[in-house]
């Protein structure tokens, strides 16, 4: 199994509301990029890794990968699109060896655990498409017209990444997208758009994506409590 990793990261992190783009934002001494990164290559080793990051931070993140983990095969570092499928789709077509499992993180969540990277991709090996997802931990109510209703929490799912699909599958949903005019907030529903039936992985740990500064400070704190164990 040949596995390339594709990793969003071209966001200005507009709700985390720094003025550096979010990727290079400090996570205990090194980049919320270069976190993430680390995380992915000590728990599988890719062929190939495409990054997309912002135009404006290109040579900042070019310079933070310099030496980028083993783990990554080929890295590459990309400028993103205006989107987050936008930025994927680039990704993609940056893709120059012969992976048959394509792989897709979002740079802003650095705590992927390692059994949840390796079982979605084992998953998407089998099946075609995975993803993570975790449960919510609040009760859920939608909109129907002027009230609301509850939903049943045992039935949902909050999807994240890492998702991996078959290189084909996910190639063709990005050309259908686009020739459709389709807008997904991930690449799974694109790929379902297909027909495709898409397995679900429930994370093994945190998995959050770091959107605003109570993230941020969370994410810094169970790094720091990882690395030195007994503190509380
Ligand atoms: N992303 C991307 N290209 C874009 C927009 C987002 O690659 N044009 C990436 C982000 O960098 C992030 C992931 O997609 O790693 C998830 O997006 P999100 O958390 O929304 O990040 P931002 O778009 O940067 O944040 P915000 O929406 O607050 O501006
Ligand atoms: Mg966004």
């Amino acid at each position: 199994m040949r596995v390339a990793l594709l990793v969003p990261a071209a966001g200005s992190g507009s709700r985390l509301g720094y003025t550096e783009p979010k990727a290079l934002v400090d996570v205990v001494g090194v980049s919320l990029l270069r976190r993430t990164l680390e995380r992915l290559a000590a728990a599988f080793t890719f062929v190939e890794t495409v990054v997309l990051v912002p135009d404006e931070a290109l040579s900042a993140c070019e310079a933070a990968l310099a030496d980028a983990p083993a783990g990554l095969g080929l890295c590459v570092v990309r400028v993103g699109g205006a989107t987050r499928q936008q930025s994927v789709h680039e990704g993609l077509t940056a893709l120059v060896g012969d992976a048959d499992i394509v792989c897709v993180h979002d740079g802003a969540r650095p705590l992927v655990p390692a059994a949840t990277l390796r079982e979605v991709i084992a998953v998407a090996s089998r099946c075609g498409a995975a993803t993570a997802a975790s449960r919510p931990i609040d009760s859920v109510r939608i909109e129907e017209g002027e009230r609301t209703r509850a939903l049943d929490r045992a039935r949902l799912w909050l999807v994240e990444t890492p998702q991996a699909f078959r290189r084909e599958l996910l190639e063709r949903a990005h050309a259908t997208a686009e020739a459709e005019h389709i807008h997904g907030t991930d690449d799974a529903s694109l790929v379902e758009a297909l027909g495709q039936r898409i397995e679900l992985v429930e994370s093994a740990g945190p998995n959050f994506k770091v959107t605003v500064e109570a993230d941020l400070l969370a994410v810094r704190e169970m790094l720091r409590r990882e690395s030195c164990p007994t503190r509380r």
